[in-house]
């Protein structure tokens, strides 16, 4: 099944979850080495998978905006759960999609301020610029930061229900049928 019913979610949004899961932990893992990074060639050469990965999360989460708008409906919320879980679960979910589309934003003005790209693409040889002189490079590392605590907020709440409610709430993010 392509498309989600009410109790599990289907083959397409599972995988765009899980190719954007790994994307996102590429990219927050290229960014804090960049941003680490004193050698600028080695800066540059983390930028060179950062920023094609956050590109293909990019196109993932606008894919997966209009996949949810347009062709799919979300399963039902797990039976006997308290009210204020699914309120929180909604705020995490869509925090994510507002702090990645933010660091998606806040990168791209980072790299059209700077002029960086054809240093870091180009191989022109010039000096990469400091990316502190530039406004957007503040939101950048707060919501660096802020997307590593949703993400831990996420990945807490899914083992929660796999382990302590066992009721099984991670396979409905799974191919298959399961338990
Ligand atoms: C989901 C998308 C993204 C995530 C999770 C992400 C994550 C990060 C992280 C964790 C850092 C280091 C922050 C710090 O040390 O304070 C960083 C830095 C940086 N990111 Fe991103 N980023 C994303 C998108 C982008 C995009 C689209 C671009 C460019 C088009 C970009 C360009 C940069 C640059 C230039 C730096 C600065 C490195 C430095 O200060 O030396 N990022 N990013």
């Amino acid at each position: 099944m392509l498309k989600s019913s009410p109790d599990r979610y289907g083959a397409i949004p599972i995988t765009i979850h899980w190719l954007t899961a790994i994307l996102i932990v590429l990219a927050l893992g290229s960014g804090f080495q960049a941003g680490n990074a004193i050698d600028p060639a080695i800066k540059a050469g983390f930028l060179r998978i950062h920023i094609p990965a956050a590109i293909i999360a990019l196109l993932l989460t606008a894919f997966r905006i209009i996949w949810w708008w347009v062709f799919d409906k979300k399963p039902l919320p797990v039976q006997g759960v308290p009210v204020w879980h699914e309120r929180l679960a909604r705020g995490v979910h869509l925090a994510l999609y507002v702090v990645i589309l933010g660091m998606i934003a806040s990168g791209i003005g980072m790299m059209l301020l700077s002029g960086a790209g054809p240093i870091i693409f180009g191989g022109t040889g010039a000096t990469l610029p400091n990316f502190h002189l530039y406004p957007p490079r503040v939101p950048h590392g707060l919501g660096a930061n802020l997307l590593l605590a949703l993400l831990f907020a996420h990945i807490g709440a899914a083992l929660y229900h796999q382990f302590i409610r066992r009721d099984g709430l991670l396979w409905r993010m799974w191919y298959g049928r399961r338990g």
